[in-house]
């Protein structure tokens, strides 16, 4: 089967990549020929573990080929995917289907050029419910209805396990109208269904909607411990062990239960908000989605007040040492991290910002004015009055304390992943703040 992904994004690399090493033909389409060269050429545009092996063992093989030209690339697949960006529209938080519809143009006219027969056509970005019905719409401008069947196949994998998360998905979801589009998208995961994927077919709207639903719902989940953990702190409760007592019954589960600062990335907080703004248009306002967003907003910049409170109330003149900028580890992807409105935060107060991260620095240095950047945690440490995990890389999560405590001008560290025990940073002689817990002897 050849398949053709428009869009050499996050989800169209990670998915071509896939698709070809299960033996499909797989032809990634971008607009942008900076980003085909750049993938001609071996490199891979973004950082996600694994990604360049795939990619190169694919090309070797003759599996997976770059190209900015849609009309040559979709006139000869059967299924074409749509992975386009969807970000947030300036201004007003919806979707922005620009993008979506444009390429849904394009490829209605390559294949009403092409005469060739059935195609699928597949949304995978994440968009709003009614989009499919939008772009069936559009396609049939230039085709007769009988030429193409429109799916939707939200992604759901996780940036840093991209990977494993496309080939041993909890689930597949896919949305269909009809039978020859729903016997199309069997043959393209079948491969999965080997690996026991359950794939969960459905209607259109309901696939759409679904992507949204759980990652509100995984938000939710996320904002809900957050809150446990300042209650925590209130009480001198222990914000882990909730976490555990709670997620012990199977019917809570888990996952998603460990307090940080807030949620950040490309996905949670654009689609909260974009499920918020539909679920208005609708009339059928989504009040726990509003609430958990405009917590997690303030919980951010409200971090910042707590490295503040960490350093005696005042952090005029002083120097904070940010460890960990990405949103979460494994990626070099800065989308609405919360460091940024942490850094803000604390530069208002009048500190100066010292930063260290693995793989975010060049995103970073885009969104971020007046910080200075360091090579490792003990040369960002060095001289500064406090230190601040933000992010739980692994390399943060044995750092040499000794080395860290003689490096900063004040031995206080703020760990916001609770990644270390407040009883062994007692002893190393830390004055340490974690979330959610409290040291009973401190
Ligand atoms: C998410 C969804 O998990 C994925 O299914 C969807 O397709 C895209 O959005 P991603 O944004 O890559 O994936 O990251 P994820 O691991 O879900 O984390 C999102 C944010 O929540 C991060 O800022 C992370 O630090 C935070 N988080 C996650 C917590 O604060 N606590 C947790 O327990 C889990």
């Amino acid at each position: 089967m050849k398949i053709a992904i428009v869009g050499a994004g996050y989800v169209g690399l990670v998915s071509g990549a896939c698709f070809a090493d299960f033996g499909f033909e797989v032809t990634c389409v971008d607009a942008n020929p900076d980003k085909i060269a750049a993938l001609e050429a071996g490199k891979v545009p973004i950082y996600e573990p694994g990604l360049a092996e795939l990619l190169d063992r694919s090309v070797r093989r003759g599996l997976i080929r770059f190209t900015s030209d849609l009309a040559g690339a979709v006139a000869g697949a059967e299924v074409i995917f749509i992975a386009v960006g969807t970000p947030s529209r300036r201004g007003d938080g919806y979707a922005d289907l620009t993008y979506v519809y444009s390429a849904a143009e394009e490829i209605g006219r390559a294949i009403g050029a092409s005469s060739e027969g059935h195609r699928t056509v597949v949304v995978k970005s994440t968009v709003p419910v009614g989009t499919g019905d939008e772009v069936e719409r559009i396609l049939s401008r230039t085709l007769s209805r009988e030429r193409f069947g429109v799916a939707s196949n939200p992604e759901f994998l996780r940036e840093g396990a991209a990977i494993e998360d496309f080939k041993r998905p909890d689930r597949v979801v896919v949305g269909t109208e009809d039978e020859r589009t729903r016997q199309t998208m069997a043959r393209v995961y079948r491969p999965l269904s080997l690996n026991q994927a359950p794939v969960f077919y459905t209607d259109r709207r309901s696939a759409e909607l679904t992507k949204y639903a759980a990652n509100a719902f995984l938000a939710t989940k996320i904002t809900f411990i957050n809150e446990m953990a300042d209650l925590c702190e209130a009480t001198g409760a222990n914000v882990q062990d909730v976490a555990r007592g709670i997620g012990l019954d199977r019917r809570i589960g888990p996952k998603f239960l460990n307090a940080g600062p807030g949620y950040g990335g490309s996905c949670f907080p654009k689609d909260t908000v974009a499920l918020i703004k539909t679920a208005q248009d609708h009339g059928t306002p989504t009040r726990i989605v509003e609430t958990v967003a405009s917590v997690n907003e303030q919980r951010k910049r409200a971090m910042a007040r707590k490295v503040v409170r960490a350093m005696g109330g005042e952090v005029r003149e002083r120097t904070v040492a940010i460890l960990g900028l990405t949103f979460k580890p494994n990626t070099d992807d800065m989308r609405d991290a919360p460091s940024i409105a942490i850094v803000r935060g604390l530069q208002d107060a009048g500190a100066r910002i010292v930063a260290f991260d693995p793989e975010g620095e060049a995103n970073a240095r885009d969104v971020m004015e007046n910080v200075r950047f360091a090579r490792d945690p003990y040369e960002c440490a060095r001289g500064a009055d406090a230190a601040v995990i933000v992010t739980e890389w692994d390399v943060l999560r044995a750092l040499d304390l000794d080395r860290l405590k003689a490096a900063l001008a004040r031995p206080v560290l703020v760990d916001l992943r609770n990644v270390y025990e407040p009883e062994v940073m007692r002893e190393r002689g830390f004055a340490y703040t974690p979330i959610g817990r409290v040291d009973p002897f401190a």
